[in-house]
């Protein structure tokens, strides 16, 4: 039992009830450790026996900074967690020791009270640190569609312009009936140039400019247009919530982020019944440094489009926010990876969970601190 006996009466259904909470823990892939104070290990469940390498039984008793060094940033998240009493999320953490090596790992801390107070830490590999890693390598991805964007707007787009002109110069000669003809090149060609202008936001190498955002703004921006446009037969929810501080951010660069999730998820859902909730609120404690270390930014601002659509096909899931992935026959699969470029120039990170009638996109992004509040 390792020092975990107390059964888990708040969940109240009986066959769960007489589960205890130790089982719980021990069946968790995810690692938990249970702290006396700030100082010793009271409990460790099997994912974290695997995870340092060492057993339950060793694990128990041992003080934390003989597990882990003392100057590693996991002992900062303890001290914080138990000093606010608020839980503490940091995604992206280098956990080293010199038994295991570096892990990139996502850590969340609990301040527990009861006999003495302690903390309960849960360590998971490769989920937003793994997405974290993905997204900086969007941007690796990202390049190399810079260089074909710069080829494709010399190659493709000077000659498109030809061929449009020529087919509106042939237009003003034809018969009405044959007149969809050119219209059909002039609007194919307009398609083409639009996904050459949208790749060439990938080679915009200028440094972003920032400043204080109002982001419910932006999402009433964002809605208005959705709904005169694409998303017209679809129902639209608010959540806001009204304190929410300024976005440290770029206006038209964040109107496109939302319009593209808006957009998908408006070609998401069904015909009939269509519903997109918007939703804003603050949740401290989540932190995220780059992969390399550097310093770590606090993400409190957290933005979510939900849709009661299909759902996201399993086979893209992996490859989400790369470039040029779609389910869509008429999709270029470059918005999520706009989206993700841009939430990662803001700092941010953009996550998703979806089945059937749930799919949501979460962007957290950094707050403007001290700043002025953005002009009207
Ligand atoms: N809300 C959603 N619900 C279900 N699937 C989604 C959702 N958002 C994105 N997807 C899936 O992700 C794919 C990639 O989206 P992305 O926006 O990058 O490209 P696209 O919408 O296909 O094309 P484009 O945005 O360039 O017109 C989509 O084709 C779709 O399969
Ligand atoms: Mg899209």
């Amino acid at each position: 039992m390792r020092g975990l006996t107390a059964p888990v009466a708040a969940i109240p259904h009986e066959a769960v009830a007489s589960i205890d909470a130790a089982q719980i823990l021990d069946a968790l892939p995810v690692a938990v450790l249970l702290t006396r104070d700030d100082r010793s290990i009271r409990y460790a469940n099997p994912a974290a026996e695997q995870l340092f390498s060492v057993s339950a039984a060793q694990l128990t008793g041992l003080e934390m900074t003989a597990l882990i060094p003392s100057d590693s940033p996991l002992h900062d998240v303890l001290a914080r967690a138990l000093a606010g009493g608020q839980p503490v999320s940091e995604y992206g953490l280098f956990l080293e020791t010199p038994r295991i090596g570096t892990h990139v790992v996502d850590v969340h801390v609990a301040a527990v009270s009861g006999q003495g107070q302690g903390a309960v830490i849960s360590i998971s590999e490769h989920s937003m640190a793994h997405r974290l890693d993905r997204q900086l390598s969007h941007r690796g991805a990202a390049r190399s569609v810079t260089a074909m964007a710069a080829m494709l707007a010399h190659e493709v787009k000077n000659p498109l312009s030809g061929i449009r002109g020529a087919a509106q110069l042939l237009e003003r000669g034809l018969r009405a009936e044959d007149r969809p003809l050119t219209r059909l090149i002039c609007e194919e060609t307009d398609r083409i140039c639009g996904i050459v202008d949208r790749m060439e936001v990938f080679s915009d190498r200028r440094v972003l400019e920032r400043g204080p955002v109002n982001i419910h703004k932006v999402l009433d921006h964002v809605r208005r247009l959705a709904f005169s446009g694409f998303a017209s037969q679809v129902r639209f929810f608010d959540r806001f919530d009204p304190s929410l501080p300024p976005v440290l951010g770029n206006r038209d660069q964040l109107v496109q982020v939302f319009l593209n999730l808006v957009k998908n998820a408006a070609e998401a859902v069904p015909e009939l019944g269509g519903e997109i909730v918007l939703s804003t609120s603050y949740q401290t404690g989540v932190r995220v440094g780059t992969l390399g270390g550097g310093s770590r930014t606090e993400l409190p601002l957290v933005i979510a489009v939900q849709d009661n659509g299909v759902g996201i096909a399993d086979d893209i899931r992996p490859h989400l926010f790369d470039a040029f992935v779609t389910s869509k026959t008429n999709g270029s699969g470059l918005g999520l990876a706009l989206v993700a470029k841009i939430v990662g120039d803001h700092g941010g990170v953009i996550e998703f969970e979806s089945q059937p009638r749930r799919t949501v996109f979460r962007v957290r992004l950094p707050i403007a601190a001290g700043m002025p509040a953005e002009e009207e």
